[in-house]
Order: structure tokens, then C-alpha cells, then sequence
């Protein structure tokens, strides 16, 4: 985790309209451009492709077709509707049928009932699927539990959320989601959030993960343990071991294009890995806050640029 200013000055970065138009035009161009490290591609197919050759090496996936903050209720319903062909395509292909989506992409910054009822068509046509909501900046913290348990009290299963262990009110939402019999994802946080909600330390992050990781394997609902901290999966690993709890009640989760060794590892070992496969030509601030995490990725950036135009 990198220290919170560096984190910032990405986060500002990516709000910046030139730069997104700029690495937009050449960060997919071709198969050696820098964005194709963390992203699978701009469409469906390329996304199916990706996931096809997941599943081939032993890994799962789940497929993000990018976007978020959207400003309209047209942008959200298109939002929605590409889902829904999302789903259709990952039906005709055969792959996993695993969806991340974020709830902004749905309309919830325009109006949350917008966002649920968008979520609610998901659900319904996404028959086999299980739909993770991302968890997003902190000011979306509460709508997103509202809109999760709203529907959950309707009684839809397919659903579960992300919680992560930089907020502070982390530790009592793992506590409600396990009561709950939810399906939760434990993350970091990619976001930068001020000290009044959230840990600035990572050493503080790392001890909430591993607390939380714990809390979640012993008392939740198939957790995912969503980390590329060899750490933090080691103290899974030991943690598992020690109490006979088996693989096959959690899984470990990594994004696109970081630390393949690592995944291809743990497979060997026996452990379920699901990789998160972002997808869509909205994919300019995932790619940032993938950078504002290492900034040895900002050296890869600029040397695939320079190759590109020599
Ligand atoms: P940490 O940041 O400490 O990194 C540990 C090691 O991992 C690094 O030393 C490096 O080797 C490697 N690494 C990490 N990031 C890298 C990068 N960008 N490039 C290259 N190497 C890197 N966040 C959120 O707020 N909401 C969400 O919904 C999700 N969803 C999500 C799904 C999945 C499947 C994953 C794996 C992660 C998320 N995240 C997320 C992101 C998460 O919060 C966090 O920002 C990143 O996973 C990085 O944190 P690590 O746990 O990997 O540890």
C-alpha cells in the first residue's frame, strides 16, 4: 500500500480530463500498450477471451466492465443495459458466471432508488451468476449497504458486497454481514480517505485485515480474501491450517495482471483464486488507482510509452 500522499495525487490525477483523453487514445492501442497490463481489453470479446484463458491455467473470474459516477440516469440505465449484455455473452460463452459491478456505474450519485432498481434488473436476468458490489469511496459507504441489505431483504442470495480494512467502522460491518449469512470480499481500500474514517498507516491497515480476515473465515458466509500481500495470505494460509479450515470454504482474490506468480502459486497449492477482469473503455481511473498503489508501475507506463514511439 502506498503512503497516502502518493495515493492523493493519483486520486487528483485521475479527475484530470486532458491526461484521461491523452492515455485513453494510446493506453489500449495495441497488445503491448501499457493500459493492456491491468485492463483485458475494451469489449466483450476480449474480456471472454481473457476469462477463457483464466479458467485454462486452473484460476476463477469474475468480469468488471468498467465505469463508475455516472452524472445521468440515461448513463446509468446504458450502464445497465450493457450488464444485461454482459450477461447474455458470458452465458453464450460458457465461462464462470461471476460479475463485479459498482453502484455508482448504476446511477447511485444520481439518485440511490435509480441505482437499486438497476441493480434489481442484474439480479434478475444474471440466473447462475453471483454479482459482487465494489465498495467505493466512503462517502458511498452507507448508500451501498442500503441498497445491499434492501435487496437482501427481498431475498436475493447471488449478491455480496466488499468491505475494507482501512475504514475504521470495518471491524462492526464484518460483524453485521456475518450475522447476516453475507458473502463478503475483504480488500485494503483503494481509496483516499481522511484520517476521521479511515487508518493512514498500513501497518494499522494490515493489522484490521488480518483481524478481520479471521473474523471472516471462522464466523462469515464463503469469504474472499482479496490481497497480492504475500502477508496477508500467508496469515490466511497458517491461519486456515490451524483451525481445519478447509479450501473449499473461501477463495483468494487478485486483479488482472498483478502478481500472476502468486496466483499460479496458490492454485498450486490446492487454494481457489478468483482473478477480477476489468473491462470497457471507461477504464482510465481503475488504471490510476492501480498505479497510485506501486509507483514502480509508473516506470512500466513510461517505458511501454517510449517503446511505443520509437
Ligand atoms: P498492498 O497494497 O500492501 O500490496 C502488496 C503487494 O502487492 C505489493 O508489494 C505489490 O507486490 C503488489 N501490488 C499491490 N498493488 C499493486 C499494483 N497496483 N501493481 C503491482 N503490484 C501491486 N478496493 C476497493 O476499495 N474496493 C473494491 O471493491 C475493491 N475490489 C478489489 C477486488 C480485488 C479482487 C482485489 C484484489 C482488490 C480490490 N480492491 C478494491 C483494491 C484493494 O483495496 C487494494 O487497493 C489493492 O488490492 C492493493 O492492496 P493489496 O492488498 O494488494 O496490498
Amino acid at each position: 500500500m502506498l503512503d497516502a500522499a502518493a495515493k492523493s495525487v493519483f486520486h487528483m490525477l485521475a479527475r484530470n480530463a486532458r491526461l484521461k483523453t491523452m492515455a485513453s487514445k494510446y493506453g489500449m492501442r495495441k497488445p503491448t500498450s501499457f493500459a493492456r497490463r491491468f485492463i483485458a481489453g475494451e469489449t466483450i470479446g476480449e474480456a471472454i477471451a481473457a476469462a477463457r484463458a483464466i479458467e485454462a491455467i486452473g484460476l476463477m473470474q469474475t468480469l468488471d466492465y468498467l465505469g463508475e459516477s455516472v452524472a445521468s440516469a440515461d448513463e446509468a440505465a446504458a450502464a445497465t443495459q450493457e450488464y444485461l449484455r454482459v450477461i447474455d455473452a458470458v452465458t453464450g460463452a460458457g465461462i464462470g458466471r461471476n460479475l463485479s459491478l459498482k453502484l455508482t456505474q448504476l446511477g447511485m450519485s444520481v439518485d440511490r432508488s435509480y441505482a437499486r432498481d438497476n441493480l434489481r434488473r442484474v439480479l434478475d436476468t444474471a440466473d447462475g451468476f453471483f454479482v459482487r458490489i465494489d465498495m467505493e469511496s466512503s462517502p458511498y459507504t452507507d448508500l451501498t449497504f442500503e441498497v445491499f441489505e434492501t435487496l437482501w431483504s427481498e431475498g436475493y442470495r447471488h449478491v455480496g458486497v466488499v468491505l475494507q480494512s482501512e475504514l475504521r467502522r470495518t471491524d462492526e460491518d464484518v460483524r453485521r454481514m456475518n450475522e447476516l449469512g453475507a458473502r463478503v470480499r475483504l480488500v485494503k481500500g483503494a481509496y483516499k480517505e481522511p484520517e476521521s474514517v479511515a487508518y493512514q498507516s498500513k501497518a494499522e491497515v494490515d493489522e484490521a485485515f488480518v483481524r478481520q480476515m479471521q473474523l471472516l473465515l471462522l464466523h462469515g458466509h464463503y469469504p474472499a480474501i482479496a490481497t497480492h500481500d504475500t502477508r496477508m495470505i500467508d496469515a490466511a494460509c497458517r491461519f486456515t491450517a490451524s483451525h481445519a479450515i478447509t479450501p473449499d470454504r473461501f477463495e483468494f482474490q487478485m486483479l488482472y495482471g498483478i502478481r500472476r506468480d502468486l496466483q499460479m502459486a496458490l492454485v498450486k497449492q490446492g487454494y481457489r483464486v478468483r482473478i477480477y477482469v476489468p473491462f470497457g473503455r471507461e477504464w482510465f481511473p481503475y488504471f490510476m488507482r492501480r498505479l497510485g498503489e506501486r509507483p514502480a508501475n509508473v516506470a512500466f507506463v513510461l517505458r511501454s510509452i517510449l517503446s511505443e514511439a520509437a
